[in-house]
């Protein structure tokens, strides 16, 4: 038999209006990787937040190392060893790498804190997990997905960690380094630590766990060995049927559909003569690794990054885009990746978020319409199944999935001829990506066009009618989706390197 670390009994919880936890049960085995999985507001952070102790459970018990204990707070969590990686990212943008790791706990020299051997310490530490981020540089420098190295990190230099959680670790992390933190992880379970992995990303599982907790709308559903839990398995148990993707035959743009955006030599910042079309009607696909130049290439024609040359024309005529407003006003929208920076306001209301991009359209003369504001922001709520008490709720309070789809329903109700959605599936669950497939499709079918960057090629090759391939900053392939694979689109990927 193997020895449990960990039970939570019949654990619940209640936040004003939601049931989250309804009688939770789970047991964790030392030196196992337990993966936790569910959908969107299915309870996975709330649970794992009680045993981290942010949040108080209101019902049943713990049991750590064969003794019931109350955890009241991180820090005691912490000094339990139990220690939580978020969703959210919680570094201090400001601050150093090194200052962040070891942020409360620096090495001192006499009464201050010794940077010097800070520094060497976290390097050491990043060393020895194989990532490559100077310590001494501001953590908001560096992409979302060193964010997340720095934060494994972190959690890592707590020597007595015996449990580690990390909810949605991989959401922004590229294939090499998600088989680096795979690596780390395994190194750790032969080490004898256990973890808790929470994921949206079903066919990672295999490679990484040894078991599966399903829960749904709060409840347990089932715990099974690896080897039992096929991907069907596991999604019909998350959403109660069977959901399937099959990728698109052939592009749905018809041959002589309008070029409605061209983009002529574009340089800036990581991205080195970008030169492609958009068609009326089309879905583009942007494939390539992290880092590739995507993100950087659509911020630069959204008017948030300076161009440093190149050219703009919409309609066949040349367009002049300084700022977001520029953009906007040309009728492009751009759904960005990183949503906490920029894609909502957390202390607003789910409403008040919804239709934010598009106020204008929701007040006539002096008054907000407050029926339509309601009308629309429930419509796309219930489309995307945003999972909330009421579109009253302030968004953070709901899960970290939901405010991504508050994210995507706020540009979709927002009208525009051009959406741009960088990672618009992110962190999302099964069921509820392809309802914003559906809208995505509903979209160009009323004649809007659309630009899709996305690090999931199998997503790609359902959505797009074709797909531009970036490599370090050029594009390097262009494919019509009748003749894409995913081995193409690798090779491309990966070109200059
Ligand atoms: N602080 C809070 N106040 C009110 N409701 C909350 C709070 N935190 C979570 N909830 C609600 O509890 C439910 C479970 O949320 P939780 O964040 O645990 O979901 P999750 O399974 O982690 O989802 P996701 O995959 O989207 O991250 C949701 O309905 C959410 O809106
Ligand atoms: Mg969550």
């Amino acid at each position: 038999m193997p020895e449990i670390l960990l039970e939570m009994k019949n654990i619940q919880k209640y936040f004003a209006g939601v049931h989250a936890l309804d009688d939770v049960s789970i047991s964790i085995n030392a030196g196992e990787v337990h993966a936790l999985v569910g959908e969107n507001g299915a309870g996975k952070s709330t649970l794992m937040k009680i045993l981290s102790g942010i949040y108080q459970k209101d019902g049943g018990s713990i049991i750590y190392k064969g003794q019931e204990v109350e955890i009241s707070s991180p820090l005691e969590a912490q000094i339990m060893g139990i220690t939580m990686i978020h969703q959210e990212l919680n570094l201090m943008p400001h601050l150093t790498v090194a200052e962040n790791i070891f942020i409360g706990r620096e090495p001192t020299r006499g009464i201050f804190v010794d940077d010097t051997k800070s520094n060497q310490m976290a390097k050491e530490l990043l060393d020895s997990l194989n990532i490559d981020i100077d310590p001494t540089v501001r953590v908001n420098t560096l992409s979302i997905a060193k964010q997340q190295m720095v934060e494994i990190a972190k959690a890592l230099s707590f020597e007595n960690t015996s449990l580690l959680i990390m909810d949605e670790p991989t959401a922004a992390l590229t294939e090499g380094e998600i088989q680096d933190l795979f690596k780390m992880i395994r190194d750790l379970r032969a080490q004898g630590k256990s973890i808790i992995y929470i994921s949206h990303r079903l066919e990672e599982l295999p490679q990484i766990a040894d078991r599966v907790t399903v829960l749904r709308d709060g409840q347990y559903i089932d715990t099974l060995n690896i080897e039992d839990a096929t991907r069907q398995k596991i999604i019909s148990m998350m959403v109660g049927r069977e959901i399937y993707y099959d990728p698109k035959e052939k592009s749905n743009v018809p041959e002589d559909a309008p070029v409605i955006l061209e983009v002529r030599n574009l340089v800036a910042n990581n991205v080195k003569n970008v030169s492609f079309k958009l068609r009326k009607g089309e879905i583009l696909g942007f494939a390539g690794l992290m880092g590739a130049g995507r993100t950087e290439t659509m911020r630069a024609i959204f008017g948030a990054d300076p161009l440093a040359s190149g050219e703009i024309y919409m309609n066949g005529e040349k367009v002049e885009i300084k700022s977001p407003y520029d953009a906007v006003s040309h009728g492009i929208s751009y759904l960005s990746e990183d949503r906490r920076a920029f894609g909502l306001a957390i202390g607003l209301s789910v409403k008040e978020n919804a239709v934010m991009a598009s106020i204008e359209e929701f007040s006539s003369t002096l008054f907000m319409d407050d029926k339509k504001i309601a009308d629309v922001t429930n419509e796309y709520v219930e489309k995307l199944s945003v999972k909330t008490p009421s579109i009253n709720q302030l968004v953070r309070n709901l899960s970290g999935g939901n405010q991504q789809k508050l994210v995507v329903a706020k540009w979709l109700i927002k009208d525009s001829e051009i959406f741009i959605f960088d990672e618009p599936t992110r962190g999302i669950d099964v069921g509820a990506k392809s309802e914003i497939y559906d809208l995505m499709e509903q979209l160009v079918n009323e004649g809007k066009s659309i630009i899709m960057i996305s690090s999931e090629i199998p997503e790609l090759l359902r959505m797009s009618d074709r797909i531009v391939v970036m490599c370090e900053g050029r594009i390097t392939g262009e494919l019509d989706i009748s003749e894409a694979t995913q081995e193409k689109i690798m090779s491309y990927a990966t070109m200059n390197m």
